[in-house]
């Protein structure tokens, strides 16, 4: 009963009260990325996984974790790290993390916006007076797009008529390597490409070439491949490419917003009750 009235009064409003006493915990206390054969030892008859979008879920790790593992709570609101489809299988529930990173992200893309549309261009964006925005994807969606009233075009479209493309969408074996050497060919010589979303969306190789060669003007990235790009890439030697470490969603009080929903999608998952944010499989 040390939990009591005494001690919540004494609690802010805003914070949240988790009991995880009940659990017995597992934790990976470095900063380093958790090495997969850590994971794997880990993981042998767990019944909850708390996982970031380093740790790729394959597999392997399933076959380890065994019949045990009911629930995964990832730290992002990206899922490719996960094999669906194995975790469908062997019915396990997954949380994530929508719309609490989402105002973090935007900020975050704006200010690579700002960063790269320095050279040549900044006048577009003087005052922030956009006036035209287009957007595409498998289908439109016109509750998303009234308020800026965007207009829903092919990517061919897209790529020729803009002035600024970002790229937010999911990586899928749709998306994967979507921009490349033709898609970087239709967009504008004075054109920004910024990608915030994942970096195996874009062909490196060619997003070089289009930088070197004049076809763009410049490139923000805050996801590449690999993560963090070596110091010896060749797309850091460009001065019309800015590149971030996949810092999206890192402010602190999204990562702190981040947590407490990680930590109450795995809790409900595990007592078998709906989750705050469950990704539906
Ligand atoms: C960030 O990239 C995320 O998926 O949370």
């Amino acid at each position: 009963g040390i939990c009591n009235s005494a001690l919540f009064n004494k609690m802010k409003k805003t914070s949240i009260f988790i009991n995880t006493s009940s659990f017995d915990v597992q934790l990976w206390d470095s900063n380093e990325p958790l090495p997969k054969v850590e994971l794997l030892r880990g993981v042998a008859g767990a019944h909850g996984l708390i996982c970031l979008l380093s740790d790729k879920i394959d597999k392997e790790v399933l076959d380890a974790a065994g019949t045990s593992l009911k629930v995964i709570s990832t730290f992002s609101v990206g899922f490719d790290h996960l094999a669906i489809d194995e975790i469908k299988q062997r019915g396990i529930r997954v949380g994530y993390t929508p719309e609490v990173l989402t105002d973090a992200t935007a900020e975050l893309t704006v200010a690579l916006l700002l960063a790269t549309a320095r050279l040549s261009i900044a006048k577009r964006l003087k005052p922030f007076g956009v006036t035209r925005f287009l957007y595409t994807g498998r289908q439109p969606r016109p509750e998303n797009a009234a308020e800026i009233q965007g207009e829903y075009v092919p990517l061919d479209k897209l790529a020729e008529e803009s002035d600024f493309v970002v790229v937010s969408c999911a990586l899928t074996p749709e998306t994967q390597g979507m921009c490349n050497k033709d898609f970087f060919a239709k967009m504008k010589k004075t054109a920004v490409f910024v990608n915030s979303s994942r970096g195996a969306v874009v062909n490196q190789d060619d997003l070089y070439n289009a930088l070197t060669s004049g076809q763009i003007a410049a490139a923000g990235l805050d996801v590449t491949v690999p993560e963090p790009l070596p110091t010896s890439h060749p797309l850091l030697t460009l001065k019309n490419c800015v590149v971030l470490p996949h810092i999206g969603s890192a402010t602190y009080a999204t990562r702190g917003t981040m947590s407490v929903l990680v930590a109450n999608n795995l809790i409900a998952g595990l007592k078998g009750e709906s989750m705050p944010s469950e990704l539906k499989l």
